[in-house]
């Protein structure tokens, strides 16, 4: 068959909504795309661990210091989930992890700001995995198979961490006009940039269009970032919240939020390294990395010591 007919039959199948495996057949430019989407998902994953952690020890009590641990050890292995997603298509784990820490690679532009009160753990859980959880769900119906069961899993465990981000920001307004306004003014620093999350307009997207074809994405950034408007504002009213946009309004005829210009330079200019925490994170993470040298060569000495025991008490039976 000549490339031209597979890459037909190829089309075929993603038109029939069948799953394409790591041993099918796929055009290049399909595996440079699904590496380049899910490899940055997993850098997103490991880095947005960081923002958080900076509040494990500052948590206002032991129930919220728990869920705190349980979800950035969530994503942890959401990380983890992905990077073997990623390595289905041939890609060595550690080149990626090399390309994320010499900074070459891309991950989500909203870890590259600061958390600088308790209520922005409440302002992350609620608008940063309540928006990957509106990029998220429709992965799981991803044409590539193991992206698409990697989402399963990642999803079930975003809810909780969404709502556990709620429920610390309805306490904080719940609680003294010092905690509301500090809620307020996590939400006035979180709003835009979580808008930012999914990716430029539909107009600059550079990938969409061949995503969308091939299925890796099911919906356009606009469309998702229109959901997560509409979603999050009722959401905001129960907090008696107000949103930071002056021209967020209800369109009675589409039934959609309106809200005003993102600032697309501001978004450019974190993406290309130059946000406020951008040069902190990849320190961290390097640090991490070298710090965990160790434990790497401990878990390696052990299986190899493992699988010669193995093979030695093979040779005695
Ligand atoms: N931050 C950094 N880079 C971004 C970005 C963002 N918020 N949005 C887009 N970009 C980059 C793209 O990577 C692309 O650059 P590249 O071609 O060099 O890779 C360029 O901007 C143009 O954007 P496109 O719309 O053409 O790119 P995509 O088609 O890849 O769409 C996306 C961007 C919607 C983020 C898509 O990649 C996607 O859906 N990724 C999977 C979900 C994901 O990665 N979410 C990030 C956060 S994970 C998270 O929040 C975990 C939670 O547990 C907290």
């Amino acid at each position: 068959m000549t490339t031209i007919d597979l890459e037909e039959q190829f089309m075929k199948r993603v038109a029939a909504d069948e799953k394409v495996e790591p041993k099918d057949w796929m055009p290049e430019k399909y595996r440079k795309t699904l590496i380049r989407q899910i490899a940055q998902h997993a850098h997103s994953e490991v880095v947005g661990m960081l923002p958080e952690a900076n509040y494990i020890s500052r948590a206002p009590s032991l129930r919220r210091k728990a869920a705190l641990l349980a979800k950035i050890q969530d994503e942890g292995g959401h990380g983890l989930y992905l990077y073997c997603a990623a390595e289905t298509l041939g890609v060595e784990r550690d080149t990626l992890i090399e390309e994320l820490h010499s900074g070459k690679a891309k991950y989500s532009s909203i870890f590259n700001y600061p958390t600088l009160s308790w209520a922005d753990m409440g302002a992350i859980g609620w608008l940063v995995d309540g928006a990957a959880i509106l990029n998220q769900v429709p992965l799981c119906k991803c044409s590539y198979g193991p992206y698409a069961r990697a989402m399963v899993r990642v999803c079930k465990e975003e809810s909780f961490h969404q709502r556990q981000g709620y429920e610390i920001l309805l306490t904080l307004c719940n609680g003294s006009a010092d905690q509301k306004q500090m809620a307020q003014d996590s939400l006035n620093r979180w709003w835009w940039p979580s808008l930012m999350m999914f990716g430029p307009s539909d107009a600059d997207s550079t990938n969409s269009e061949y995503s969308m074809k091939t299925k890796i994405k099911r919906f356009s950034n606009d469309e998702l970032r229109q959901k997560f408007v509409d979603a999050t504002k009722p959401q905001a009213d129960i907090l008696g919240l107000t949103i930071p946009d002056p021209d967020l309004k209800f369109n009675e005829q589409t039934r959609h939020w309106e809200y005003g210009e993102i600032d697309w330079e501001e978004f450019h200019n974190v993406v290309q390294g130059n946000g406020v925490c951008n040069k902190i994170r990849l320190r961290e993470r390097n640090e991490a990395w070298d710090n965990g040298k160790w434990v790497r060569e401990a878990a390696t000495a052990y299986a190899e010591k493992r699988e010669q025991r193995k093979n030695e008490s093979k040779q005695v039976a």
